[in-house]
């Protein structure tokens, strides 16, 4: 029977992209496919703890091995916010976060606008022991006005070194170069040795 791995997640965009690099090798079953279980309380200081609080939480829960991911945006002109507090930086939707940060950056310049999305995911076996934790970032900076229709949260105001914005990439494009998609890459190897054997997604 292939090993089976629970994705603490609600986004059906990123089970997608853990699905797709996982391949065959390992069944990822999803929050939604389990009995209610109560969201922890990610009260970490850091990306790394929140997903290690949500990982050991659900892994508990479901008597799974659970990978579980906190990310964010850190802005350098900000001091790091809003960083874990990146889903909660303004009421509203996404539109209504990104327009506050333009408007807390307005007047601040080109070479001082530098920021980068920040991804944590860990891995944690249902019996506890070590938690695994790989991180991954993706440098940009906060561009002037939104830009792209592609993606969510910040996106359209994340402007990449060739000049698009993270919102004008495609789903793929995005992968491939995102903080999530680079911290997915370096977790493989541990669910490749969590199958037991023959490589996880090729
Ligand atoms: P979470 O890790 O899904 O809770 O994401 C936290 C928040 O960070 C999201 O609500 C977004 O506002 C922001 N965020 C995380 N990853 C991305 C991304 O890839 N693009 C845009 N915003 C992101």
């Amino acid at each position: 029977m292939k090993p089976r791995l629970l994705f603490a997640t609600g986004n059906a965009g990123k089970l997608r992209e853990l699905r797709g690099l996982v391949g065959d090798a390992v069944e990822v079953v999803s929050l939604e496919e389990l009995p209610p279980i109560p969201e922890p309380e990610e009260s970490g200081a850091t990306f790394a703890e929140n997903a290690e609080l949500k990982a050991r939480a659900y892994a508990a829960a479901s008597g799974l091995p659970a990978l579980a991911d906190d990310s964010g945006l850190c802005v350098d002109a900000l001091g790091g916010r809003p960083g874990v507090h990146s889903a909660r930086y303004a009421e509203g939707d996404d539109k209504a976060r990104y327009q506050k940060l333009l408007a807390e950056l307005s007047g601040v310049p080109d070479d001082k606008r530098t920021a980068a999305f920040a991804c944590a995911l860990c891995l944690v076996r249902p019996g506890g022991g070590p938690a695994i934790i790989e991180v991954g970032r993706c440098e940009g900076r906060i561009g002037h006005e939104p830009r792209g229709s592609h993606g969510f949260g910040y996106d359209p105001v994340f402007v990449l070194p060739g000049g698009k914005t993270m919102a004008e990439l495609t789903s793929e494009e995005k992968a491939a170069i995102s903080h999530r998609g680079v911290a997915f890459q370096k977790m493989l190897p541990h669910l490749r040795a969590m199958a037991g054997g023959p490589p996880v997604g090729g």
